[in-house]
């Protein structure tokens, strides 16, 4: 098989970029992590990259037009997919329209419901029965692309944000995975 050369965008702790790289290392997984971009140079999932001798590349976002040169950079390493892990910025449209369904997000709540920040604070407000974790094509608007797995688990009373941060963690770490693979069967 013939993997398909993948960036994962991060901003922070990058856990599901290590997962993604644990998972990729099997000859039969469709993807191989060939770039990562971290918008926050000190995020922690740029060690991951470092570690298994990832090129990687730091954006500041703020600089104007700084998208040239992230499609200049995922054009030099023939980048064919993105992987947005944590990602905590507004992805450019001139990124999306060139990368159409080809690039792909994780959501830690069951979309459509608590799209954006703070998604666990919210569940727990509303009082919500079950929450989970959301893998979805992106598209020009946040968190709102078309659904391609989601994964479920079920509250409990004495549930808070930092288990409800655990729980959604390790339901990620096989929804991910299972999403990539699912969208490259029949491709
Ligand atoms: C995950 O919960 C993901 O759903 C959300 O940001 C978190 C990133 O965690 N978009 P990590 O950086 O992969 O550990």
């Amino acid at each position: 098989m013939v993997k398909k050369k993948t960036c994962v965008f991060i901003s922070g702790q990058g856990s599901n970029l290590k997962n993604l790289i644990f998972r990729s290392r099997d000859n039969s997984f469709p993807i191989k992590i060939s770039l990562v971009i971290s918008s926050n140079r000190t995020a922690k999932g740029i060690n991951y990259a470092k570690k298994y001798k990832i090129p990687f590349m730091l954006i500041n976002t703020k600089i104007r037009n700084y998208e040239f040169k992230v499609l200049k950079k995922l054009k030099k390493f023939q980048i064919e997919f993105i992987c947005l892990a944590g990602y905590m910025k507004i992805v450019p449209d001139k990124i999306i329209n060139k990368f159409k369904k080809k690039i792909i997000n994780i959501h830690p709540s069951l979309l459509p419901k608590f799209k954006g920040l703070n998604t666990f604070q919210r569940a727990l407000k509303n009082k919500e029965r079950k929450s989970g974790c959301t893998v979805h094509y992106v598209n020009n608007k946040l968190d709102d692309g078309i659904i391609i797995i989601k994964k479920v688990f079920f509250l409990k009373s004495k549930d808070n944000e930092i288990t409800l941060k655990q729980k959604t963690h390790k339901l990620e770490y096989s929804a991910y995975p299972e999403a990539i693979i699912k969208i490259f069967r029949y491709r």
